[in-house]
C-alpha cells in the first residue's frame, strides 16, 4: 500500500487481496476483493465488503473457490491500468472452473472505461463506479441471472457516511477512515476528478463515531483519508441546511482537532495535503496535539513555476518553500514526503533542473516518482503534447530516484542515537523474533520481540538504520 514506508519507486501499484474470516453461512456465496491504487480504493474496498456481507457473503483469499471476484482498480496512471486489466484475463481461468462465478469492476477504472470491458473486451460481467457501490447486491443478481451490469453514475452527495466498513486484511491497530470523496481541483495531468467525481466533505459526526467504534474495538491509529484533506468543510447542519455565515463550519483543523481529543492513546494520520491548501491553522493543531502524527505528505509535483502552471497546481515553487518553512517551524522534527512527476508536457532540462534543485534544498523524508502517463479526458491530454522522449524521461527518474535515496537515508541516519515511541504493529517479516511498528514521523522500527504485543507504545533507542528501515532495543514500554 501507498506511503506506508520509505521505498522509493516509480510504480507503486499493487494488488493486495482482502479477507476476513466468518462463521456465519450467509447467504453460502464467497467473495473475493482484490485493490489497487491508493489508500481511498482500498478504503472503498472495506465498504464494498460491508455492504455484500449484510447480503449474506463471506469473504475468501482464494479466488479460485470465490462465487464473485470483484477488483477495485486505479486509473492514475497507464501503466496501472494495463496491470488490472492482464489481472482480469489471468481470472478469467475462474469462469472456466466455475461457470456461474461473477467477475466484476469496481473503482477508477470502472468509471472511466465503462460498458467497453463488457461489450467488447467480454472481461467482466458487473461493472460499478466509485459512487455506486450501494446498488451492487442488486447489481449481483442481475448478473446473476445472466444480465450483465452497469452503474458508473457518479453523486454529488454520497459518502458512505453510515457505512461501517467492514475492516479487511488489518492488522486490528491501525485503519483508514475516508472524511471525503472526489475532488474539484482539475490538476491537469489527473483523471481522479473524471473518475471519482465533485468534492465532497462527509459528516464530522459520522467521522467521529466511526473512530470512536474503532477505539473501543482496540485500535490505535487512524488515518484520514481524502484527495485533498486541507478543503475538507462541514457547513451543513443536521436538518441538512447550509450553515448561515458566523455559526460553525467545521473545516480539516477543526476535524483534526475533534479526533484528536478523542484519546491521548489514539494516534492520528492524514492524507493527501495540497500545497495551496494546507493553512497554518492545520499546522498548529498538528503541533498542539502529539497524538497527530509529525508527518506530511505534501506533493509537489515540480519545482518550476511555468510547469506547476501547467500543471494548474494553483501554487508557485516560492509558495511551496514557504509552507515547507512553515510546518519546520512550527514542528521541526516533523517528517514530509512528496510526489514528483517528471517529464509532464514540454519539460525542458531547465524545468527539471529546478525540480531536482527544490529536491535537494528540501531534503524529502521519502518520495513517490513518476514519469508522467497521459490520462484520457484530462485537461492536458486536450491541450498539450506528452513530449519529452521516453528516454529522458527515464534518465530524469532515475537521477532524482538516486538523489531521494541519499536523502532517505540521511534522514534515517538522523535518528540513529535518538529514542523514537513506536507503535507495534505486528511481527517483522524478517523473523518471527522480532516485531515492527512505526514512529510518528511514519518511519518503520524493527526490534526484538521479548513479552511485548502489537497495540503496545514503546520507546525503542534507534542502533542502526538502512534507508528504508529503523533497527533498535526496547528500553521503556509503559505507554501501554
Ligand atoms: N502521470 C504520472 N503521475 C501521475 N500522478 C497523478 N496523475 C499522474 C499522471 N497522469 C501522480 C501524482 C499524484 C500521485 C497520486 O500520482 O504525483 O500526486
Ligand atoms: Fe488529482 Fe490534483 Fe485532485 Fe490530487 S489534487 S486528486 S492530483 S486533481
Amino acid at each position: 500500500m501507498r506511503y506506508t514506508g520509505n521505498k522509493v519507486i516509480e510504480e507503486d501499484i499493487q494488488g493486495d487481496a482482502t479477507l476476513i474470516e466468518s462463521e456465519e453461512v450467509g447467504n453460502g456465496k464467497k467473495l473475493y476483493i482484490e485493490s489497487y491504487g491508493c489508500q481511498m480504493n482500498f478504503a472503498d474496498s472495506e465498504i464494498v465488503a460491508s455492504i455484500l456481507i449484510d447480503e449474506g457473503y463471506t469473504t475468501t483469499a482464494n479466488y479460485k473457490e470465490a462465487d464473485v471476484i470483484l477488483v477495485n482498480t486505479c486509473s492514475i496512471r497507464d501503466n496501472a491500468e494495463k496491470r488490472v486489466l492482464n489481472r482480469l484475463r489471468n481470472y478469467q481461468i475462474v469462469k472456466k472452473l466455475r461457470p456461474g462465478a461473477i467477475i466484476g469492476m469496481l473503482g477508477c477504472m470502472a468509471e472511466r472505461l465503462k460498458s467497453q470491458l463488457i461489450e467488447k473486451d467480454k472481461l467482466v460481467d458487473l461493472v460499478v463506479g466509485p459512487d455506486a457501490y450501494r446498488s451492487l447486491p442488486s447489481l449481483l443478481k442481475s448478473a446473476e441471472g445472466g444480465q450483465k451490469s452497469v452503474n458508473v453514475l457518479l453523486s454529488r452527495e454520497e459518502t458512505y457516511a453510515d457505512i461501517s466498513p467492514v475492516r479487511l486484511d488489518n492488522n486490528g491497530i491501525s485503519a483508514f477512515i475516508s472524511i471525503m470523496r472526489g475532488c474539484d481541483n482539475m490538476c491537469s495531468f489527473c483523471v481522479v476528478p473524471f473518475t471519482r467525481g465533485r468534492e465532497r466533505s462527509r459528516d464530522p459526526e459520522s467521522i467521529i463515531h466511526e473512530a470512536r467504534e474503532l477505539l473501543l474495538k482496540g485500535y490505535k491509529e487512524i488515518t484520514l483519508l481524502g484527495q485533498n484533506v486541507d478543503s475538507y468543510k462541514w457547513n451543513i447542519t443536521a436538518k441538512g441546511e447550509i450553515i448561515e455565515p458566523g455559526e460553525e463550519v467545521v473545516n480539516f483543523s477543526g476535524l483534526l482537532e475533534k479526533v484528536a481529543l478523542l484519546s491521548p492513546e489514539l494516534r492520528i494520520r492524514f492524507s493527501t495535503s495540497h500545497p495551496k491548501d494546507m493553512t497554518d491553522e492545520v499546522l498548529t493543531t498538528m503541533a498542539k496535539y502529539e497524538n497527530i502524527c509529525k508527518y506530511i505528505h505534501l506533493p509537489v509535483q515540480s519545482g518550476n513555476n511555468e510547469i506547476l502552471q501547467k500543471m494548474n497546481r494553483g501554487y508557485t515553487r516560492e509558495w511551496y518553500f514557504d509552507r515547507i518553512d512553515k510546518i519546520r517551524q512550527l514542528m521541526p522534527d516533523c517528517a514530509i514526503s512528496t510526489d514528483i512527476i517528471i517529464g509532464f508536457c514540454d519539460e525542458t532540462d531547465e524545468h527539471y533542473n529546478e525540480t531536482f534543485k527544490l529536491m535537494d534544498e528540501v531534503k524529502f523524508d521519502f518520495a513517490y516518482m513518476f514519469k508522467y502517463s497521459e490520462r484520457p479526458k484530462t485537461l492536458a491530454e486536450r491541450n498539450f503534447s506528452d513530449n519529452v522522449p521516453e528516454d529522458v524521461k527515464s534518465k530524469r527518474l532515475q537521477q532524482i530516484i538516486d538523489l531521494q535515496s541519499s536523502h532517505s537515508l540521511r534522514s534515517y541516519k538522523q535518528m540513529v542515537g535518538k529514542v523514537c515511541t513506536v507503535l507495534i504493529e505486528g511481527e517483522s517479516k524478517r523473523s518471527s523474533d522480532q516485531l515492527y511498528g512505526r514512529n510518528t514521523q511514519n518511519m518503520v522500527a524493527i526490534f526484538d520481540k521479548d513479552e511485548l504485543k502489537k497495540g503496545q507504545y514503546v520507546d525503542v533507542l534507534i542502533e542502526s538504520c538502512t534507508s528504508a528501515t529503523l533497527f533498535g532495543k526496547v528500553i521503556k514500554t509503559d505507554k501501554n
